[in-house]
This record gives C-alpha cells, sequence and structure tokens, in this order.
C-alpha cells in the first residue's frame, strides 16, 4: 500500500541517554521491512548540508548501551529559515528519500510540522528528551536516565551534606520543565523542590526550613529545577542565606553531566518500541505524527492535536515529597 522504499533518520537538539538505542530500532526495522535506511548526521545541520549515508544492521551494532548519540545532535539556525529548509528539501530530492524519522524535543518536532507543510514529505517524530516535557507521552526517551543521574548525584552531596551539616542547593536541567527535579527530589529525599510549573516564595522556602532545622534536621537538600521562577539555585541561595543562616549552605549544578552516560534498561526499551512504532508508523500512512506512550500502549498524536494538549508534571510526586520532608 506505500510507496516508502528510503527512510533518513536523524537526532536532533539536545542528546539524550537512549538516542543510540533509538537510531538502532529505527535502522534495523527498516531492514526488516525490506527499506533502505539513511543517517543523516547533526540533524536538521546534516540536511541541509547533504551529510547523509547509508546504514546497514550491523552500522548499528553494540550501541544499545551507549549514551549520546552516534549520529551527532545540533540545533540549526538555518533549518529556521525558508532557504535552510529548501536546501534540506534539495538533498531529500538527491538521496531520493520518501521519509523522514526525527529523534528530539519540542523545537525537533516543531521544525518538522513546518517541514511538512512546506515540502510534504513524510515524517514521524521520536520524543528523545531528558525533559520529558511533551505532550502526548508519559515519557522521553533519556528522561529516565537523566533523573537517576540527578538521584544518584542528590546521594552523594547527601554524604557530605551531612558530614558538615550543611544546606544544598541542587539545580537540575529540564529547561521549563519541573519534572527531573520532582522525581529525582523526592528519591534524593529533598527537603523542598522548586520547580517552573509551581511558584515557591523564598519566604515559604525559609519557613519550610525553618520548620524542619526545629525538628532537629542537621542538613538538608533543595533541589532546584533550572527554569524555575524563583531564579536559579545560586541566586535562590543567596536569597535564603540573607536572612537565614542556620545552616552553612552550597550549591551544586549538576548541568549536562544529566545529559550523558549508559541509558537504563528503561530508556532502551521505550527507545526500541518508539523506533519500530515509527517505521510501522510511518509504513502504513502515518504522518506528521510524534510517537507516545500512554500507559503500556503506543499513541500517535499529531502535532495539531499536541498544541491542544500540555506537558503534564507528576503533581503527586510532588505532594508525596512535601508529605515527607518534615
Ligand atoms: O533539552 C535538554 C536540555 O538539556 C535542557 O534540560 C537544557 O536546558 C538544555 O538542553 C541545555 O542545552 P545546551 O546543551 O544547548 O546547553
Amino acid at each position: 500500500m506505500n510507496e516508502i522504499k528510503r527512510i533518513g533518520v536523524f537526532t536532533s537538539g539536545g542528546d539524550a541517554p537512549g538516542m543510540n538505542a533509538a537510531i538502532r530500532a529505527v535502522v534495523r526495522s527498516c531492514i526488516y521491512y525490506g527499506k533502505q535506511v539513511y543517517g543523516i548526521y547533526q540533524g536538521y545541520t546534516g540536511l541541509i548540508n547533504g551529510e547523509i549515508e547509508e546504514m546497514g544492521a550491523r552500522s548499528v551494532s553494540h550501541i544499545i548501551q551507549r549514551g549520546g548519540t552516534i549520529l551527532k545532535s545540533a540545533r540549526s539556525k538555518e533549518f529556521r529559515t525558508v532557504e535552510g529548509r529548501q536546501k534540506a528539501y534539495e538533498n531529500i530530492k538527491k538521496f531520493n528519500l520518501d521519509a523522514l524519522i526525527a529523534i528530539g524535543g519540542d523545537g525537533t518536532f516543531a521544525g518538522l510540522n513546518v517541514f511538512y507543510n512546506e515540502h510534504k514529505v513524510p515524517s514521524i517524530c521520536i520524543p528523545g528528551t531528558i525533559d520529558n516535557d511533551l505532550p502526548g507521552t508519559d515519557y522521553t526517551i533519556g528522561y529516565d536516565t537523566a533523573t537517576n543521574t540527578a538521584v544518584e548525584a542528590i546521594d552523594k552531596i547527601r554524604d557530605t551534606a551531612l558530614s558538615h551539616n550543611r544546606l544544598f542547593f541542587i539545580e537540575v536541567m529540564g529547561r521549563d520543565s519541573g519534572q527531573i527535579a520532582i522525581n529525582s527530589g523526592l528519591a534524593g529525599g529533598a527537603v523542598a523542590i522548586l520547580v517552573p510549573e509551581e511558584e515557591t516564595t523564598i519566604e515559604e522556602l525559609i519557613a519550610k526550613l525553618e520548620q524542619t532545622s526545629k525538628n532537629d534536621k542537621k542538613s538538608s537538600l533543595v533541589v532546584v529545577a533550572e527554569g524555575g521562577k524563583s531564579g536559579n539555585a545560586m541566586e535562590i541561595a543567596q536569597k535564603v542565606t540573607e536572612k537565614f543562616s542556620y545552616y552553612e549552605s552550597k550549591v551544586t549544578i549538576l548541568g549536562h553531566l544529566q545529559r550523558g552516560g549508559v541509558p537504563t534498561y528503561f530508556d532502551r526499551v521505550l527507545a526500541s518500541k518508539f523506533g519500530v512504532a515509527a517505521v510501522e508508523g510511518i509504513l502504513n500512512g502515518k504522518n506528521n505524527v510524534m510517537v507516545g506512550i500512554r500507559g503500556r500502549s503506543l499513541v500517535y498524536n499529531s502535532f495539531d492535536e499536541m498544541k491542544e494538549m500540555w506537558p503534564e508534571i507528576d503533581t503527586e510526586s510532588l505532594r508525596i515529597s512535601k508529605i515527607l520532608s518534615i
């Protein structure tokens, strides 16, 4: 029923652990279904510059367990222009690509949607970002690994915080989303979790710290999402310590270490499912959609449907954390 013979695959935006497992799944399922598959290097940049080469089943051997992305990634400014997208389209014709599978976050999907509207190249997006900030899916590839990395770091900071009776402000990634903060904070036993989705004033935070210190708490960990409304971890630490000096305080910014490392079993399985679903979807006529997971079911949502949805955060985890951090 379809005329799709050659599929191009690329990773775009911030890399995420598990992207390699997704590339492997796309490449191998294309071959399983008798299709040719082409790897596009550096996301939209490679599409514009023609950095494209055929992949085989063995070109994705031994990558399921590797962090990063063998196809490299980039955030392309040129693809935001009509001229840049035209160049990309010329390469699609040159390499005879019939469809595209993009692995990335919201920017990747938005770019693909614009490209689809202009050039009508069948395309599917696989959600790959540590931020877990896409509507239409419970999880994105990389979020589980990044959150586990953050928890491991928080545990280590706890040891030193406890030894010195200190207060630590630990900043985690997530752009405008508090997902990593919420679940690493709950799992790491934070006294407070500050996220963009919920306003916590400095006064409220100090009140919480005063209450727990009176409760004989000798050290404390505050997890701060990078996009928080009250400022970054450094600013919050400064504002708190101006008014509350019970503890000596320190700041740790976890940064890009959350983006690397061996993907968890969860991310590898998710990436494998998404990769196969993307290929099967495109071969069955799905188009301009993102693969997602709801419970145990794989779903496809169109860009238009997703515009009407909001990424959901774990408000229940936040509530539980407040009960337990007394
Ligand atoms: O989207 C993933 C992410 O790691 C965000 O959490 C963070 O805000 C951003 O990318 C950092 O981007 P860059 O690697 O370009 O500095």
